[in-house]
């Protein structure tokens, strides 16, 4: 049977998924490296994530617990920096897993950083990420959080509708915004407006790392670049709702129907607006290059026009996120050096059919950085066997630290973390504290048939868009970064450990809703 969609929500426990049940792994204790944070391992039998023993982390931090491997997080940072190499841009989705922790390693690692909000880029500011090598995404930006964004001085804005152009376009004429400033100043400045380059150019020297083009000759720095975000009509994800380049849902301005054209000549008019290219990110989960070289191929062809009608050339193109990783052993995303030589070789290979000077690549991944790194602690309170189907485990978070199974269908691989065990497999459905039956974290695993309130189980790859998503459903405190909530508590040190981040899922500050509330809430908890 097909799990199935219905208005209410995927549905669950009736509908069993295709390959049900899944086939039953030789070793319930074994850690598969694809799946599990580098530094994991088994000492006395219990998991031991960068050298600290799990059932340690539970006692110093209590459960449900983020632990993210920072060595694990900035490896895969370093990797990205080198197979796209010095010429091209890499900017980490802050959305993926947004705290000033992280946004400072991805800094410290040469990274640029993606915001998609006005909290976000508080976030990035208090972090110390370099405003030239921020990004500003969102399908709805919020006049107040452009105003921030230019008085702060981000690189980049990315922009999605007609309305944000014209926006942009009021903001930017006449007097320039002020130039970076601590959190909250006000956005008008009296700078003058910078000056739009003839856009033919090479794309302007980046600053150090692999950051997003800087300043180009001839722009005001604080002025930011414009790119132009186009649907290309490519579908590549593994769920509907994280496609996110078919014509029929609301990011980006659509090549189909010319509305991409229109927004390019609609930047090109303004006069305070610095056109440097185009955007396009074609969804998540994708595991090789194939949905990107037709996106990379109807977006060249945008470049032509664009050449053809106005006589310059796009500096640069952003092929967006999306890179998979592993969640099962099913999974089998493409190493990340094959994706950085094939996205490069497609873009060289279009541009010289196109008759196109190449201009500067760039990418956004945010999941391929922070997923893999990151394992969710979870402590057993109930056992339940509903005879012949499964048995509910039942753990003391669920979807408010994890939506991603109900939401998008998602698959994880658990195992039991405190202990070993020589118990036969019994095939279980891991499941949260709350008041819904789609509350699944799991949906279907082996654990050991000794499984008991009290063990600890852990689940694999949830550093993207669980923490990011949390909520605070049934009134659970949602999830704070740092070992320090509101309450205080230890902070576990990066040096010392190498599990430099843990969020309490039950630390007892939970965030104020008002804007700039993630940032506000961030700063009083005083994470590391
Ligand atoms: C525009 C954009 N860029 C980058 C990303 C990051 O995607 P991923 O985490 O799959 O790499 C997203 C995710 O939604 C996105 O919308």
């Amino acid at each position: 049977m097909s799990r199935v969609a219905h208005p209410a929500g995927p549905r669950h426990a009736d509908v069993l998924p295709a390959g049900y049940p899944p086939p039953r792994p030789a070793d319930l204790n074994a850690l598969d490296p694809a799946l599990w944070p580098r530094t994991a391992r088994r000492s006395g039998g219990a998991l031991v994530l960068g050298g600290i023993d799990v059932r340690e982390l539970a006692r110093q931090f209590g459960t449900p617990l983020f632990a993210c491997d920072e060595a694990d997080f900035r490896g895969r940072c370093r990797e990205f920096h080198e197979a796209f190499g010095a010429d091209a841009g890499v900017s980490y989705a802050a959305k993926a897993f947004c705290c000033r922790a992280v946004l400072r390693w991805v800094s410290e690692e040469g990274l640029g950083v993606d915001i998609c909000t006005g909290g976000e880029l508080e976030v990035a500011l208090r972090a110390g990420v370099a405003p030239e090598l921020i990004t500003l995404h969102g399908s709805n930006k919020l006049p107040a959080e452009l105003e921030r964004a230019l008085a702060a001085g981000v690189g980049h804005v990315v922009v999605d509708s007609f309305e944000e152009i014209g926006r942009l376009d009021r903001l930017t004429a006449g007097p320039g915004p002020a130039g970076p400033g601590p959190a909250g100043t006000g956005p008008a400045g009296t700078g003058p407006a910078g000056t739009r380059p003839a856009g033919t150019g090479p794309a302007g020297t980046g600053p150090a790392g692999t950051g997003p083009a800087g300043a180009g000759p001839g722009r005001n720095a604080r002025q930011p670049r414009i790119l132009v975000r186009v649907t290309t009509g490519v579908e590549a994800a593994a769920h509907e709702f994280v496609a996110t380049a078919h014509d029929d849902q609301k990011f980006g301005f659509s090549l189909a129907s010319g509305a991409a054209d229109k927004a390019v000549r609609r930047v090109l008019a303004s006069p305070g607006l610095d056109f440097a290219g185009l955007h396009s990110h074609i969804g998540s989960q994708i595991y090789d290059t194939a949905g990107f070289e037709v996106a990379a191929h109807r977006v060249i062809e945008l470049a032509v026009r664009i050449r053809d009608e106005h006589g310059i050339g796009i500096e640069e193109l952003n092929l967006g996120g999306g890179f998979g990783i592993a969640y099962t052993a099913a999974d089998d995303p493409a190493d990340i050096r094959l994706i950085a030589s094939g996205l490069r070789d497609i873009l060289d290979a279009e541009c010289r059919a196109a008759g196109l000077a190449r201009p500067r690549l760039s990418v956004e991944p945010g999941r391929a950085i922070a997923g893999p790194g990151t394992v969710t602690l979870y402590q057993v309170g109930t056992v339940k066997d509903v005879d012949g189907l499964r048995t509910y485990v039942s753990v003391d978070g669920g979807m408010s630290d994890n939506i991603r199974t109900a939401l998008y269908d998602a698959d994880y691989t658990c195992v039991l973390a405190s202990r070993e065990s020589a118990a036969p497999p019994m095939l279980s459905r891991i499941v949260g504290r709350h008041c819904e039956s789609g509350d699944i974290v799991v949906r279907d695993a082996y654990l050991p048939a000794d499984t008991a309130a009290g063990d600890l189980i852990a689940v694999a790859a949830t550093g993207a868009y669980c923490r990011s998503m949390a909520s605070n459903y049934n009134h659970v405190p949602r999830p704070v970064p740092g070992g320090r909530g509101r309450g205080g508590g230890p902070t576990l040190t990066a040096q010392a450990t190498n599990v430099s981040l843990a969020m309490p899922a039950a630390a007892k500050g939970s965030r104020r809703l008002a804007f700039p509330g993630p940032a506000e809430g961030l700063a009083r908890t005083g994470h590391p």
